[in-house]
């Protein structure tokens, strides 16, 4: 896990920096809602309208997905590593007073401390390209894996993706690393071994994003809709 951008996100500053990010300029305003629809649009092919028990979003920064994933589960976890956020997250919420409060869980996603298969859905937005490891990285989705009976929505860098094949190309004259990424091989792999199909996948913006959605589905699940 990269320390700075950790540090970062754990610090006050940080926490209400990001919880700005997507009202701040127009741009961000439309990449926001576009990403909820898409997150939407996923979560109805996969639960083809129906709802769910219990859903876990981490990370959930300051809840920016909540709303979306809530309409569709009963019960939904809340998890982060930064207090910070997840301070906001709770002062943000507005729980209908007929509802128990939402659960909050301070949790390195790297190490969850959930049993296997708790969750009937788990989501999981814009984390993997933070950690820097690549033996990281595949213990992050070997971990929302483990907790999840039944659906596994997570995004990662892709490989790749447009966007990246030009960053790599712009390095031959520009001092800058290289993007923290995963490929679809590396996914379909891991899938694979945590008792996954890859049932879709698709670009946040075939042009003006890296980032990929990834939509696993547990093998033989009996929790699924
Ligand atoms: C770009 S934000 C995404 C938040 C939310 N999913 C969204 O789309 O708005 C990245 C989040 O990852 C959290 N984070 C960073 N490292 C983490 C870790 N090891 N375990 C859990 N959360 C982590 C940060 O605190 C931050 O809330």
């Amino acid at each position: 896990m990269d320390k700075k951008i950790l540090n970062r996100y754990n610090s006050l500053e940080g926490a209400e920096s990001y919880s700005g990010k997507f009202k701040r300029h127009w741009t961000e305003r439309i990449n926001d809602r576009n990403e909820r629809n898409l997150v939407s649009a996923l979560l109805r092919k996969a639960l083809k309208g129906k709802s769910i028990q219990l859903a876990l979003d981490l990370p959930c920064g300051y809840g920016r997905l909540y709303p979306v994933i809530k309409k569709c589960a009963n019960r939904v976890v809340e998890a982060d590593w930064s207090f910070h956020l997840l301070k906001l997250g709770r002062e943000m919420r507005d729980n209908p007073p007929a509802e128990p409060p939402s659960p909050y869980v301070r949790a390195t996603a790297l190490s969850l401390p959930f049993r296997n298969n708790t969750f009937d859905l788990v989501l999981s937005v814009r984390l993997s390209h933070h950690i820097r490891e690549r033996a990281e990285r595949h213990q992050y989705v070997r971990e929302i894996s483990r907790v999840s009976k039944g659906w596994v929505i997570f995004t990662y860098f892709d490989q790749d993706s447009i966007k990246n094949r030009l960053r790599e190309w712009r390095r031959r004259f520009r001092n800058k690393r290289s993007k923290w990424t995963l490929s679809r091989s590396e996914i379909q792999t891991i899938a694979e071994e945590a008792g996954f199909d890859l049932f879709y996948s698709t670009p946040l913006s075939r042009f003006f994003s890296g980032h990929r959605y990834v939509v696993l589905r547990k093998k033989n699940s009996i929790a699924l809709p």
